[in-house]
């Protein structure tokens, strides 16, 4: 068989995630840049993977990375080449995770409920002004914004900040920008977390930027500056665009089933059952760059060599009929089984779950009950995929927020 290649756009994630599965539960592929790996897209094997010690997420466990054949202006750059927990391994990886999991206490995640709340309610008014008969843009104008203005309360950014920041944001998820400008919205990335860093160091708050520089400053901590300034940059990119998704992917589902989106509102279905639904369906992380195996793995029928490079497919592992049956690839928040790793597993499992959890619990009640009668503008199979291979997403989300 010969190996498939991803799609950087991610035109197609369901399409493609079924072609994966058809090869196995792991197969060969070629990465973005045209570089050679493995895709993991069976559930058990995934967590087999992620709970062990075998494979890491340090790029210098990566034969192509050491023998210096990803540049800088590969599309895998940004994922591998930016030091944080993200990309660490072992106790490197404790070392970078502690501080930050320890922000995200039931106190602090439960604290933010009524902020969440406040901008929900604020996105909903602004929607509600839109005149009858024009279609909004749900994406651009709720599923977005909601979780950009939680982080820049998580972080106490202030006001001068976030709008530049949002820019940024931006151009981090804007993969058919150049290498140069991607390199450029980077650093400039990088330096307004510095301004915030400087902001906070001189005006403290009960944010997680204040509390992660009183951590740098407590040197039994080996917690550094950059460090600091590295985990704000993969708090805001990780906690940003995946909570966009859910959003998006959970009103996608509900607009396009009449039936649960009805049993939802009357009652006889759950958010949270709608919320698990939707994460196991559409994975907001669908593919997660990248791992590497530490030593010859044995997988799914397949050997995978020390030094290479696995993609871990969480869009696939939802859909994995061996566990789902043969409903996997039908949103029914109805099923048993809603079980998923769609915040990761093991190690490196999202220390915000239940920040983003919380998020949906708000954000889709608080906009369903405002317009009950909400329709799509276009469609369903107009909605179109996104715009790259890690983010599950559509680019555009347009309805009508009352029946015409
Ligand atoms: C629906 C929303 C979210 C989804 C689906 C999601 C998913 C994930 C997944 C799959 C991972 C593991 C990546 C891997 O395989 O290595 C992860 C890690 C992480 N997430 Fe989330 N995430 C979400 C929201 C958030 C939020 C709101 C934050 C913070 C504000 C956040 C911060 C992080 C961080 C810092 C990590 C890195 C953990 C580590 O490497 O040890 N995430 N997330």
């Amino acid at each position: 068989m010969s190996p498939i290649v991803i799609d950087p756009e991610g035109s197609d994630i369901p399409g493609e995630s079924a072609r994966l599965r058809e090869q196995g539960p792991v197969s060969e592929i070629i990465l973005p840049g045209g570089v050679p790996g493995f895709a993991v897209v069976g559930l058990p094997e995934l967590k087999t993977i992620l709970a062990g010690k075998d494979v890491s997420k340090d790029p210098r466990d990566w034969s192509a990375y050491r023998r210096g054949e990803i540049s800088e202006d590969s599309p895998l750059y940004r994922w591998v080449g930016t030091r944080s927990m993200f990309t660490t391994y072992g106790d490197d990886h404790s070392r970078l995770r502690e501080p930050v999991a320890k922000v995200f206490t039931r106190r602090r995640t439960d604290a933010m409920g009524a902020d969440i709340h406040a901008i929900a309610e604020d996105l909903v008014t602004s929607l509600d002004a839109t005149p009858t008969g024009s279609s909004v843009d749900l994406r651009e104008q709720y599923a977005y914004p909601l979780p950009l203005r939680v982080l820049n309360e998580l972080l106490g950014v202030s006001e001068y900040l976030a709008g530049p920041l949002r820019k940024c944001v931006d151009g981090i998820f804007d993969f058919v920008a150049s290498p140069e400008k991607m390199i450029a919205n980077q650093v400039e990335m990088f330096g307004l977390l510095q301004d915030l860093v400087d902001y906070r160091r001189d005006e403290p708050g009960d944010d997680m930027t204040s509390t992660l520089i009183s951590h740098v400053d407590d040197p039994t901590n080996q917690f550094t500056a950059e460090d600091l300034v590295g985990t704000l940059y993969l708090t805001v990119n990780a906690g940003h665009e995946t909570t966009v998704n859910l959003i998006d992917q959970a009103i996608t589902a509900l607009l396009t089933h009449p039936q649960h989106l009805a049993a939802v509102l009357d009652g006889r279905l759950s958010w949270t059952d709608v919320i698990e639904e939707a994460l196991r369906y559409a994975a907001p992380i669908a593919y997660m760059p990248l791992r590497y195996a530490r030593k010859d793995l044995v997988l799914g029928g397949e050997t995978i060599p020390r030094g290479s490079a696995i993609l871990v497919s969480y869009a696939g592992a939802g859909r994995d009929a061996r566990v789902y049956g043969d409903t996997a690839d039908t949103f029914d928040p109805t099923r048993a089984n809603k079980d998923h790793i769609s915040f990761g597993h093991g190690a490196h499992r999202c220390v915000g779950a239940p920040l983003a959890r919380m998020e949906a619990q708000v954000a889709l009640p608080m906009l369903f009950r405002q317009f009950p009668h909400m329709k799509l503008a276009v469609d369903p199979h107009e909605i179109g995929g996104g715009s790259n291979f890690v983010s599950n997403g559509h680019r555009r989300l347009p309805a009508y927020l009352h029946s015409k």
